[in-house]
């Protein structure tokens, strides 16, 4: 009577030992799955400020990207905030248009033709203006 109640016990331990490793590997995999699913996630979020859109009357829509200036180009916020822009997009807060901007100011404080493509060179428009 001893032997099958042993093996009986040894069979559960076994099967224990079975759904506890199971457990573990399914803890693994979930660790592992984690990250996995999280990456994605992360990038997508959004860099700063994200993409504001601009739509001027008489020209196409500028995005301007946060993700290209800040991972791209390695800006740090403050070579913007505060100093050229508030973070707050949408409604304009300030006078920004072509005249504003090809005199130095707001994008134009870096697209002058030095630091990256002027706005005010023909060929340059499009890098900014889409339809
Ligand atoms: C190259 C310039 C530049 C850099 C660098 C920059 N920003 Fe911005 N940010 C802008 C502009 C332009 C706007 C829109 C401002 C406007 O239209 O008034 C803006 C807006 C924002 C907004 C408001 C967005 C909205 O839709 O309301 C937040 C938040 C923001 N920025 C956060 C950040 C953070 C955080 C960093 C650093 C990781 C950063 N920005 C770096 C230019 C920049
Ligand atoms: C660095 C990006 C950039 C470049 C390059 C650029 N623009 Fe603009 N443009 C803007 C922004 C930003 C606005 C203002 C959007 C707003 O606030 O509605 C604007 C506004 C305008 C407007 C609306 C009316 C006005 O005068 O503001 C016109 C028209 C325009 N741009 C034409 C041009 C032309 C033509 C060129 C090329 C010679 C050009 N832009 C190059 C960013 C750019
Ligand atoms: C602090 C400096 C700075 C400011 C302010 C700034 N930019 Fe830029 N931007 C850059 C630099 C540097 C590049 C790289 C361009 C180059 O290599 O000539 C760039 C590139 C771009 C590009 C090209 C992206 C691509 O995919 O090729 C666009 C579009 C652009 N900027 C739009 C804007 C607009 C719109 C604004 C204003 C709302 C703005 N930028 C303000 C520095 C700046």
């Amino acid at each position: 009577m001893l032997r099958p109640i042993a093996t009986a016990l040894g069979a559960t331990k076994s099967n224990l030992k079975e759904r506890t490793l199971m457990k573990i590997g399914s803890g693994i995999v979930l660790l592992l799955a984690f990250p996995l699913l999280f990456v994605p996630v992360t990038a997508v979020a959004k860099i700063g400020g994200g993409d504001v859109t601009y739509e001027p009357k008489g020209a196409g829509k500028v995005v301007f990207q946060h993700e290209y200036h800040v991972n791209l180009k390695g800006m740090k916020c403050n070579s913007c905030h505060y100093k050229t822009f508030q973070m707050r997009g949408g409604e304009s807060q300030y006078k920004m248009d072509m005249a504003t901007l090809t005199k130095g100011m707001f994008c134009g404080s870096c697209h002058d033709g030095k630091k990256a493509f002027a706005v005010k060179d023909a060929a340059s428009c499009k890098h900014c203006h889409k339809e």
